[in-house]
């Protein structure tokens, strides 16, 4: 298996795809055009610029990387990958659009993988070409720098799926870690409630944004306070998965908090509009409470 299909050239699809091509894999990247799938290689080549100016990389590796990444004008184009990872718009009806197209050229032997955050893969796996060769593979952000891949099985996920899928997270240098499928598998099921518990302390008048983050980055030892990192993930997405944790266990303790909810309807999501706990239009990033 030397050629692996990544399907979104976002921001997850890109990280995906330099890490991939980094450990010598030839990619194939795919987005909803040949355009953005060029504008997300793009991005990569600034990344990697920015690991030779810092002398973690030299040029000759830059190239090397580069050269295996091949944007492509849509999945019909996955048809020599022996695995295909999928990180796609986090909705479902599209996941599931993509996996008929893909479904279509994808070998006999070849593996479907899905970056979800928070779709149970059981049933995503019923999109899937075959739900023997579909598993879940959960990277973090941003990918070059987090070391952990989740790795979800489905009922019907094969072994042969879950060994191919942990020999390529090995050679990427990650570690891996087995899930089941439950809501959240491990990191959300836990880091979710934090931040959401962040919102509500915030709602409640409990401290400010600062002071919260302050609080947790250095009475925790964590790297950014909780909604920091909320505004990092998009707080959209935190929404998304805190109610899919809510859902799908019907557990009142992972109700989405309402400041959450309200930050989400007036469309601030955090670092990709620019605004969200904080406003990020300056040099410095501000708090907006
Ligand atoms: N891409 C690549 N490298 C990056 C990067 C990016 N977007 N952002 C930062 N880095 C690198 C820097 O180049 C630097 O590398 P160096 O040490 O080799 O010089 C290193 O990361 C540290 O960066 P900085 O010094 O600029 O800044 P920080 O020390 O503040 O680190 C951070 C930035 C790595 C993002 C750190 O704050 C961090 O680890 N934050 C927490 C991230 C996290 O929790 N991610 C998981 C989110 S949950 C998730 O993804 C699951 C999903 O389903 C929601």
């Amino acid at each position: 298996m030397q050629t692996i299909g990544v399907i979104g050239a976002g921001q997850m699809g890109a990280g995906i795809a330099q890490v991939t091509a980094q450990a010598g894999y030839h990619v194939l990247l795919s987005d909803i055009s040949k355009e953005r799938a060029e504008a997300g290689k793009a991005g990569i080549a600034k990344q990697l610029e920015r690991l030779v100016t810092k002398e973690k990389i030299d040029a000759a590796a830059r190239d090397a990387a580069l050269a295996l990444i091949e944007p492509v004008d849509s999945v019909a184009a996955m048809a020599p990958c022996g695995l295909v990872i999928e990180a796609a718009t986090e909705r479902e009806e599209i996941k599931r659009a993509i996996f008929a197209e893909v479904g279509k050229v994808l070998g006999g032997e070849a593996v479907l993988a899905s970056n979800t955050s928070s779709i149970p893969i059981t049933r995503l796996a019923q999109a899937a070409p075959d739900p023997a060769r579909f598993v879940g593979v959960h990277f973090f952000n941003p990918v070059p720098v987090m070391g952990l891949i989740e790795l979800i099985r489905g009922l019907a996920t094969s072994d042969a799926t879950v060994t191919l899928v942990e020999d390529y997270a090995h050679r990427l240098g990650k570690k891996v870690v087995r899930a089941n499928d439950a809501p959240g598998f491990i990191v959300n099921r836990v880091l979710m409630p934090m931040v959401n518990e962040a919102c509500f302390a915030l709602g409640e008048g409990v401290a400010t944004i600062p002071d919260i983050d302050l609080a947790c980055q250095l009475g925790l030892n964590h790297p950014m306070g909780p909604l920091t990192l909320a505004d990092f993930i998009g707080l959209d997405t935190c929404l998304e998965i805190t109610r899919v944790l809510f859902e799908g266990t019907g557990d009142p303790k992972f109700r989405p908090a309402p400041l959450l909810v309200k930050y989400v309807e007036a469309g601030w999501f955090g670092r990709k509009t620019g605004r969200g706990f904080y406003d990020y239009s300056g040099e410095e990033p501000v708090p907006t409470r």
